[in-house]
């Protein structure tokens, strides 16, 4: 079991989806007491199962005594007031990628936590700096990226705004070794480095398809087969969530003024039909049944 980071003890993660569950997830299991919140006690239950279900494969593979589970779980408390992060020495927002959004949360963030909380935004490729200027601390602010899924993978990005100070950083980087997890330092440009090269090449993979090039089996085999990809990028594309690809390439095209961003058509209008992917249950896929089909 790992050390929590000292004068780190209690950690809020706003946003109980499928980035802030894991964030829990993870704290947890290193130690640190966790608030959770979300706007409903519904997903603040589902959550829970999630999370639940996750502990438990990590049970499976001997990664987890059971007892540690139990105690990770106990140390997870979901909230949907955020005057329960009155406590927090960390708070992550782990909350839609949409910047007003995430810049409401922060507002409000800074009239409930403690002066010496650090704030930090999982955010995927909004401007860090532009996040910090709506709180009281953009010394004491950082961007921290994880990967989904969020307890397997081993990286998370570290981004410093323009005004984060040295020790905010040194702490962050701590906290990462504490989760067992490697920091990459990326500069604060838009999408950092992951979804700079990773969100490109699955919007590419859309357009492949667009322009019938191949199809969603042909584009997915190619690139697991070809290039030893764990997921094709259409399949990846579902697990990440269309609507967090798109907003992505929407923020790489704002953002850079260069047209080989543009979102594909074809991604734009799957989202507009709500099929988000994995989450809404269809996205390049259809996962209602036993086994995911392409929907085209
Ligand atoms: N929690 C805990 N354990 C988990 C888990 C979770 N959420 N998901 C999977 N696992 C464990 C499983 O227990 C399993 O272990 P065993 O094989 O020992 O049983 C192991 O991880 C592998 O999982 P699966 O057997 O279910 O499936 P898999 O072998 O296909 O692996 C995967 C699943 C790890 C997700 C793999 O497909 C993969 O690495 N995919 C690519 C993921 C990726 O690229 N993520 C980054 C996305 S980009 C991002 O996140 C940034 C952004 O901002 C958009």
């Amino acid at each position: 079991m790992s050390t929590p980071v000292p004068g780190i003890e209690t950690v809020g993660v706003v946003g109980a989806g499928q980035m802030g569950n894991g964030i829990a997830h993870v704290f947890a299991v290193a130690g640190y007491d966790v608030v959770m919140s979300d706007l409903e006690q519904e997903r603040l239950d589902a959550a829970m199962e999630v999370i639940d279900g996750n502990l438990q494969r990590q049970v499976n593979r001997d990664l987890l005594s059971v007892e540690d589970k139990a105690a990770a779980l106990s140390r997870i408390k979901g909230t949907t007031d955020l005057a329960d992060f009155g406590s927090c020495d960390l708070v992550i927002e782990a909350a839609a990628e949409v910047e007003a959004l995430k810049k409401d949360i922060f507002r409000a963030l800074v009239e409930v936590v403690p002066e010496r909380a650090i704030l930090a935004s999982n955010t995927s490729s909004i401007s860090i700096t532009r996040l910090a200027t709506v709180t009281d601390r953009p010394e004491r602010f950082m961007g921290i990226h994880f990967m989904n899924p969020v307890p397997v993978m081993k990286l998370v990005e570290l981004i410093r705004g323009i005004a984060t100070d040295e020790p905010t950083f040194e702490i962050m980087r701590a906290v990462v070794a504490s989760l067992g997890k490697e920091a990459a330092i990326a500069e604060d440009f838009p999408a950092f480095i992951v979804n700079r090269i990773l969100v490109p090449m699955i919007n590419e993979a859309v357009y492949t398809l667009y322009e019938g090039v191949g199809t969603v089996e042909s584009i997915d085999k190619a690139m697991k087969l070809g290039t030893n990809h764990p997921m094709g990028p259409l399949e990846l594309a579902d697990f990440i969530g269309l609507d967090t690809c798109l907003a992505i390439m929407n923020v790489l095209h704002d953002g850079l003024a260069d047209t080989k961003y543009r979102p594909c058509p074809l991604l734009v209008k799957y989202v507009e039909a709500g099929w988000l992917g994995r989450k809404t249950g269809r996205g390049f896929y259809d996962y209602r049944g036993e086994e995911p089909v392409p929907t085209r």
